[in-house]
């Protein structure tokens, strides 16, 4: 074992920072091999400090170091010692200037934080701790510098030379070389450092700002990929107008760079003016990239770059506080996506994610607070309950103190604390103190983990007309949390009355009669008694828009649920009536399967689903959305104990009973849909909606093929003039085997074979496929001549995607997906720690399984735990499973 292996870093151990650094110049001198890596920087001893010591240590990985100077004399060697994590400097001074010379080795890094290559070209990855890789720094977010940063560099290979900030001056040099050098006259911490060589070209677009600054924006590409940059430009610019609009917020810089590199371990970057982004969310036009993609790249290109106040202008004191940029920088591009898109679509498409994975996650042995208290690896931070909760917890907020309040909240934020590195009790105080409110039991939705259950039940009494609501919330124990305390949690409700009209939502004694339609309940207590004055028995809708991440139960009638998917006028809570009468019929199908009962479909939903259909033209985006079943992950999250063949077979059985009961409305509903999109190829929300309709109902229509089905499936997908329609069409195809299924995949891998992310498809699809031999076919895909282990996106692709979203295949009772998924782990842990380890958290849920499974995943971990050198990455996660 490691000897660093069990090394944790604590929240209560933070101390700032001995040394701080004020300006740093970099010199880069580039090459595949032994890249030469300059650095000058001035240090000062931190006021702050408490500690006194005369050694200074500066964290560094993989460096060899050359040369080494503190004002301009070289360093004894008895003054200095290294180790693999980084340099102790003895007897430093108070200040002084520390010369470094250090050589890296891109060409071979795999693990893809800091300097490497990808398609041809040099590019950097520093968030969370990659600069280290780069040069001896003390690499932590609390320690903000100035950087100058000189690129030299072979001419012709690498014409294109970018850092952060502002370019100062370029000039060839002998030798084919040229130098380039950059300023950044933002401080900033060093995570937020990048560089980029290559042979590249742009699209160009302009923004001039409401003060008037005009501001370049280019988006780098492989020459290749010229003209795919368009959308994430645009995106770009909406994205600029929206922060000024909704809060005052302006770009400071006279230049935006966003680079799209292939080789990427998670979406983007949002470093500082020179964002770098994984491909997939640059990339984009009809022949490529689905509805979703198009989507997806609006949301990310917004993400990093609402990172520039949030997150860049104040950043985080130290890794525990990551939820303060993240949490707070994902809110802000859901509410840009949701004023750009239908709101109650962005709405169901974040709270799906964050009921399948994050829920998943809290209730599991990786669950953690938004802001954690412990780390072994900072990188298996970057989760959904850091991101996703992170952002529901910043709505609440959003939502208690109003929209005026919030902005003047983050205004107070920003005069304070502008340039520097702050804690998520910094940005919660800003808010308390702007709105003049208590947030003090508020608080607590940041440390403490695990998702609320709120058991609510109702009850009218005729003589009184009032209808009393009771909730009661609790929370399981999560590793390390015993005890939870009661949180404030804001729950919105309506009440419906018989005919669907919303009835005022007023408390018994309230003394005005200026009640809402809806109103915020502030659940506080263990448990609470609300009443409200009604003229009649109300059907309650309850956590409209979902106005806390919690899981909620209410004991709704089929029908009950059947009249809020009809009649609520709240969109989101008429599509949640509809997937809670789903969910509830397969819970009941998986209980008498167990029971030894034969399937049948309820005709409750079978009346639902036609109502749903008769009436889809009014939202068709809405009407696709609650006919898609529930995931299989969203429906074994449901019990503690997971019956994953009952869910996986009823799941199934119900589609195909569906399919056969409604099959004239599947083709008339996407005939209609087909009629109304005839004119063309557009991306208003409603050619989106009818899109996504019309494949809902093929997969229906898939689902009992009738004869000659597949034929014109594969008529369709010749005439389909895009990526969403054919992508739709290659899943069905997917699922079955036959000559129609064979050609489509080859005539598509023909298409797709030089583009990357139109391949990742290729390979995602059949990944996904739920189909009796998955196993051998995942095994046929990992060894096809195009699949490659260095590449995310494409271990993404096929690995995550079959171990994640293909559960009837890696939970195969033979144990054979778990076998496969688990030496992949290991075979990726050597190269690239972060992707093992995200693969291995698919085995974290083991206990969950019936005993067999059970035992056959525990085996898997216990494999990894026991081999000699695994990455700290998957050690952490490892060991949290197991534990
Ligand atoms: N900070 C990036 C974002 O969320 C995510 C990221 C983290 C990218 C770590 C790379 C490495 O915008
Ligand atoms: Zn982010």
């Amino acid at each position: 074992m490691q000897e660093n292996s069990c090394q944790v870093v604590r929240l209560e151990d933070y101390a700032p920072s001995e040394f701080l650094v004020e300006k740093v110049h970099l010199t880069f001198e580039l090459a595949e091999r032994d890249t030469v890596v300059k650095t000058l920087m001035s240090l000062r001893r931190n006021p702050r400090s408490t500690n006194r010591e005369q050694t200074l240590f500066l964290d560094g990985i993989d460096l060899k170091l050359r040369s080494l100077h503190i004002d301009g004399t070289p360093v004894a060697d008895r003054d200095y010692r290294l180790d693999e994590s980084g340099l102790y400097l003895f007897g430093v001074p108070d200040v002084f200037e520390l010369q470094t010379e250090v050589i890296i080795q891109p060409q071979d890094n795999t693990v893809l934080e800091g300097l490497y290559c990808s398609g041809g070209m040099f590019c950097t990855q520093c968030e969370a701790e990659g600069f280290r890789r780069i040069t001896f720094f003390p690499d932590r977010p609390d320690v903000m510098a100035t950087y100058t940063t000189s690129i030299v560099a072979d001419k012709k290979r690498y014409p294109v030379l970018l850092s952060n900030g502002n370019l100062l001056s370029s000039e060839d040099l002998p030798d084919g070389l040229h130098r380039v050098t950059w300023h950044d006259p933002f401080p900033k911490p060093s995570y937020l450092f990048a560089l980029v060589a290559g042979d590249i070209v742009f699209e160009e677009g302009a923004f001039v700002t409401a003060s008037g600054r005009s501001v370049a924006l280019r988006v780098y590409l492989q020459r290749h990929n010229l003209g795919r940059g368009t959308h994430a430009l645009e995106a770009l610019k909406k994205a600029m107008l929206w922060d000024e609009k909704v809060f005052g917020l302006e770009y400071d810089l006279d230049l935006y760079m966003i680079v799209a590199v292939d080789d990427f371990n998670m979406g983007a970057m949002e470093n500082k003016g020179l964002n770098i982004f994984n491909s997939k969310y640059v990339l984009a036009d009809r022949e490529t990239a689905t509805d979703l993609d198009f989507q997806a790249i609006e949301e990310v290109v917004a993400h990093e770059y609402f990172h520039n106040w949030t997150g860049n202008r104040v950043t985080c004191r130290d890794w525990f506080q990551l939820s303060l940029k993240e949490g707070l920088t994902v809110f802000r591009d859901q509410q840009f996506s949701a004023d750009e898109v239908a709101r109650s679509l962005k709405r169901i498409h974040d709270v799906r994610l964050l009921r399948t994975v994050q829920f998943a996650e809290d209730s599991g042995p990786l669950a953690h607070p938004v802001r954690p208290e412990a780390y072994q690896e900072i990188n298996n931070f970057y989760t959904a309950t850091v991101y996703e909760k992170g952002a529901e917890i910043v709505r609440m907020l959003h939502n208690l103190l109003g929209k005026e309040m919030f902005r003047r909240g983050l205004e107070l934020y920003f005069s304070r604390f502008d340039g520097t590195a702050v804690t998520i009790e910094d940005f919660v105080k800003a808010m308390e103190d702007a709105a003049q409110v208590d947030l003090s039991q508020f608080r607590l939705w940041y440390s403490q983990a695990g998702t609320p259950n709120i058991r609510a039940t109702g009850n009218y009494d005729e003589s009184s007309k009032e209808f009393c609501l009771r909730l009661q919330q609790g929370c399981a124990p999560t590793p390390g949390q015993s005890d939870k305390q009661p949180l404030h949690i804001p729950v919105a409700i309506g009440l419906l009355n018989s005919t669907g009209t919303e009835m005022p939502v007023c408390e018994v004694g309230h003394s005005g009669t200026d009640c809402d339609t809806t109103a915020i309940l502030p659940l506080k207590k263990t448990e609470q008694v609300f009443r409200f004055k009604v003229s009649e028995r109300p059907v309650p809708s309850l956590l409209r828009g979902f106005s806390a991440p919690v899981r909620l139960t209410y004991n709704y009638s089929d029908a009950e649920l059947m009249f809020l998917t009809v009649h609520d006028s709240d969109p989101f809570n008429r599509w949640d009536a509809a997937q809670q009468l789903v969910t509830q019929v397969i819970m009941r199908g998986v209980d008498r399967m167990a029971d030894g009962q034969a399937f049948m479909v309820e005709p409750v939903l079978i009346d639902a689903f036609r109502q749903v259909l008769h009436s889809s033209s009014k939202d068709r985006g809405l009407a696709a959305q609650m006919l898609m079943l529930p995931s299989e992950n969203y429906l074994v999250d449901q019990r503690l104990r997971i019956d994953i063949d009952g869910i996986c077979t009823v799941r199934r059985k119900l589609r195909e009973a569906l399919s056969d009961a409604l099959h004239d409305e599947w083709a008339s509903v996407r005939q209609a849909c087909i009629k109304d999109t005839s004119a063309g190829y557009g991306f208003s929300p409603e050619e989106v909606g009818c899109r996504s309709l019309k494949n809902v109902c093929l997969s229906y229509l898939a689902a009992q093929s009738k004869a000659g089905f597949w034929p014109q499936v594969r008529q369709w997908l010749d005439e389909a003039d895009n990526m969403t329609d054919r992508l739709a069409l290659l899943t069905l195809l997917a699922e079955v085997e036959n000559a129609e299924s064979q050609t489509a995949f080859a005539q598509f891998y023909q298409r797709a074979k030089d583009i990357p992310l139109v391949l990742d498809k290729w390979f995602a699809v059949q990944s996904g496929a739920r189909h009796p031999l998955i196993v051998d076919k995942i095994r046929r895909l990992l060894a096809h001549e195009d699949f490659n282990l260095c590449n995310p996106n494409r271990v993404r692709a096929v690995l995550h995607t079959f171990a994640r979203g293909n559960l009837g295949g890696f939970h195969a009772p033979s144990g054979a997906g778990y076998h496969l998924v688990g030496d992949y782990v290991m075979k990726l842990d050597r190269l690239n720690p972060q992707v093992s380890a995200s693969l291995a958290g698919s085995f974290s849920a083991w206990r969950r399984f019936d005993n067999d499974r059970s035992a056959l995943m525990k085996e898997q971990l216990n494999k990894m735990f026991s081999t000699e050198g695994i990455s700290r990455d998957l050690r952490e996660i490892v060991q949290r499973s197991l534990q």
